[in-house]
C-alpha cells in the first residue's frame, strides 16, 4: 500500500515538473500570446461600457423626471402668484397663510429659526408633491401648483431633534 502511494506520488510529481517546464518554455512568448485575449476582453469592456450607458441612461433620466423639483413646469397654472411665508423652528412650522387657491401658482419662501429643516408637502395620500429646505438665515423659494384641491400635509424631511416628528401642519387648497 505504501509502494503504490509513493508510485501515484512520484507519476504526479513528474507530472507537475513537467508542467511546470511547459510554463516555462512558453513563457518567452506570452506577449504574442495575449494579445488577442487582450484585444476581446477590451472589446467586452467596451460593449459592457455601452450596455451600461444604454440601461442607466435612460433609467437615470426617467427617475429624474419623476422627482417633485420642477413640478411648477409640469403645471403651470395661470393667475397671481400667492406667496406664502413658511417658517421652521424647533419643533413646529409657521405659515403666513394656510389656504391657497387650485390651479393659481404658489410661492413658498422657506427659512428656519434656528437649525435646517426639511420642508416637505404631501397630498391626502401622504405623496410627496414638492420640497425644498428651510435654512437659517436663508429664504429658499419653492413654487408649486396644486392642480387637486384638498388638505394637504407640511412635515418637516430631516432629522433635527427629539421632536422632529411633531413638525407637521396642514395646508388647505382650494374648499370654499
Ligand atoms: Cu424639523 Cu425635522
Amino acid at each position: 500500500m505504501q509502494t503504490i502511494a509513493w508510485q501515484i506520488s512520484l507519476v504526479l510529481m513528474t507530472l507537475v515538473a513537467f508542467g511546470f517546464a511547459f510554463v516555462a518554455i512558453k513563457s518567452g512568448r506570452r506577449q504574442a500570446d495575449y494579445t488577442p485575449l487582450q484585444k476581446s476582453a477590451y472589446r467586452l469592456r467596451t460593449r459592457l461600457f455601452w450596455a451600461l450607458v444604454l440601461v442607466f441612461g435612460p433609467a437615470m433620466i426617467y427617475t429624474l423626471l419623476e422627482l417633485p423639483y420642477d413640478a411648477v413646469r409640469a403645471h403651470p397654472g395661470s393667475g397671481p402668484v400667492q406667496v406664502v411665508e413658511a417658517t421652521g423652528y424647533q419643533w413646529r412650522w409657521e405659515l403666513s397663510t394656510d389656504r391657497v387657491a387650485v390651479d393659481q401658482p404658489v410661492e413658498f419662501r422657506v427659512t428656519s429659526a434656528d437649525i435646517n429643516h426639511g420642508f416637505g408637502i404631501y397630498d391626502a395620500d401622504l405623496h410627496l408633491v414638492a420640497q425644498t429646505q428651510a435654512m437659517p438665515g436663508y429664504t429658499n423659494t419653492l413654487r408649486h401648483t396644486f392642480s387637486k384641491a384638498g388638505t394637504y400635509k407640511i412635515l418637516c424631511m430631516e432629522y433635527c431633534g427629539v421632536a422632529h416628528h411633531n413638525m407637521l401642519t396642514e395646508i388647505r387648497v382650494g374648499g370654499e
